[in-house]
């Protein structure tokens, strides 16, 4: 499979004047006579513009207006030396500035490459506002037919209670003792040992992720994390400047060889892991290599960092790792899969230790967690909703993988039977940027493989979120995304 190196960069504006109406009389003449005095030729004469800016110049205008497609293999380095009469540094230096405006790629082994342009920086990172008729595979946001329904009552239920007036007033930072009893509950009935005192409840599992991170880490720490791996998490390592190490990947889930390789060369302070249902790659990995892991987290001190967020889906796996070394793991989930993702409920399991600082994070960043919204969501917990909701997304999400698998049948996919992402690695010429392009011309939005790589490296791969749409729509932009991909693949 090929790999490519991505570097962007957002430009800003190159600079600012102030309006000249905003100049009363003696300034506007100060600023007059230094602009008058300011003699701009000797300046730039001190300050020679390199010659190889000017073929950087032109390679981006070409870039840009499309004189150079997207996917044109361009000129080796050593070719481009040689055509411009430059040093074999100075032409690197050249796709180095294109790269990181995110005009080429540079991939190992293959050569440089004109990007794609057209797919928004941050695709499969950020949430752009969606096209109206966007078919969106690029989040899963499942929600079956009648949950708007679910929800009016839970707030005819909650009108009618006599205790509305809590609900106005601030709350205890991780949730009340009673909403912490019930997620405690949830979290055992799914095989971890929590207790209410243990559990705080968060603002959705990313908001999870950034209090853990907050909480137990310093800027500079390393944290390992999978190859490939959740964007979210990129995201808050680089708002709180952690080092992220990348372990390789095996079908059996992360190397655990290169992890205590990894461990004796380097401070590693945590691991971010996802045992149960993988994001991206769906796979739930064996007690056996659970057991590893917690023998490297207790050999050398780590932090497990356990994002259960698609877990529910994968009925019948192991122990997760806050049953196995729960002096170790922080736990963190969410009701946005299993219920829905503007809910913004999730929770985190923690070590004792860990709680008052957990605490301390979320007073920082969200107080607490909007009353209205734990009030809901802890009923739904103890009446058996999110079970039953988390039943019924089980078979939907197998549905859908179905059709999925039929659709894509004769291409190589990756990804759990009961999950709703699927993976699929690209094989020989096929380019990720020019799938995601073509698809977006055709309404169809998908990730590449950008977002979720931690290495430099980055693999050529779609991923797919099957869990946003109705089944229909589903089944017409899978069709879509498999002729585009056949398209592109030498079979
Ligand atoms: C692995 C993983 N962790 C965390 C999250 C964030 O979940 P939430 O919506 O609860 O913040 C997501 C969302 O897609 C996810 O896939």
């Amino acid at each position: 499979m090929g790999t490519r190196l991505f570097v962007t960069m957002e430009l800003g504006p190159s600079g600012f004047a102030l309006p000249r109406s905003h100049l009363d009389g003696s300034a506007r003449k100060a600023a007059h006579g230094s602009l008058q005095s300011r003699d701009c030729s000797a300046y730039n004469r001190q300050m020679p513009r390199a010659r190889y800016k000017n073929v950087v110049d032109r390679l981006a205008g070409d870039i840009r207006s499309a004189r150079l497609a997207p996917g044109t293999k361009l000129p080796t380095h050593r070719e481009l030396a040689a055509d411009e009469g430059l040093a074999l540094a100075t032409a690197s230096r050249v796709y180095a500035e294109l790269a990181a405006m995110g005009l080429v790629s540079g991939e190992t082994g293959r050569g440089t490459f004109v990007r794609e342009t057209f797919l928004p920086p941050g695709t499969g990172m950020d949430q752009h506002a969606p096209a109206l008729d966007l078919v969106d595979l690029n989040f899963n946001a499942p929600s079956l037919g009648g949950q708007d329904e679910l929800l009016r009552r839970a707030l005819r239920n909650l009108s009618s209670q006599g205790d509305l007036e809590a609900l106005l007033r601030y709350q205890p930072h991780g949730g009340r003792r009673h909403e912490r009893g019930a997620v405690a509950r949830h979290l055992r009935r799914h095989g971890v040992p929590a207790t209410s005192d243990r559990v705080l409840i968060v603002s959705g599992a990313q908001h999870g992720l950034a209090v853990t991170a907050i909480a137990l880490l310093q800027p500079g720490d390393v944290v390992a994390i999978d190859a490939l791996s959740y964007p979210g998490f990129k995201m808050v390592a680089r708002a709180h400047s952690l080092e992220l190490a990348p372990i390789p990947i095996t079908s059996d889930g992360p190397d655990l060889g290169a992890l205590a390789r990894l461990c004796a060369t380097r401070r590693v302070r945590a691991i971010y892991t996802m045992p149960t249902l993988h994001n991206p790659l769906g796979w739930v990995t064996t007690l056996e290599v659970r057991l590893q892991l917690v023998e490297i987290a207790r050999a050398y001190g780590l932090h497990i960092i356990e994002d259960a967020t698609y877990a529910f889906l994968a009925e019948g796996a192991p122990e997760p790792l806050a049953a196995l070394a729960p002096e170790l793991t922080v736990y963190v989930s969410t009701l946005s899969k299993s219920v829905a993702t503007g809910l913004r409920f999730g929770f985190v399991a923690a070590p004792s230790v860990s709680v008052p600082l957990i605490e301390r994070a979320i007073r920082a960043t969200t107080w607490n967690t909007p009353a209205l919204v734990t009030a809901i969501a802890s009923e739904w917990l103890d009446d058996g909703t999110v079970a039953r909701l988390e039943e019924k997304k089980r078979a939907d999400a197998r549905r859908r993988q179905s059709v999925a698998r039929e659709v894509f049948e004769g291409i190589d996919v990756v990804g759990h039977p009961t999950s709703y992402i699927l993976w699929i690695p690209l094989t020989g010429e096929a380019r990720a940027d020019r799938i995601a392009a073509e698809l977006m011309h055709q309404n169809v939005s998908v990730s590449t493989a950008e977002p979720f790589a931690t290495t430099q490296d980055i693999p050529h791969a779609v991923r797919v979120a099957v869990g946003s749409v109705d089944l229909d729509v589903l089944r017409a932009a899978l069709c879509k995304v498999a002729q585009v991909v056949r398209e592109h693949t030498v079979l």
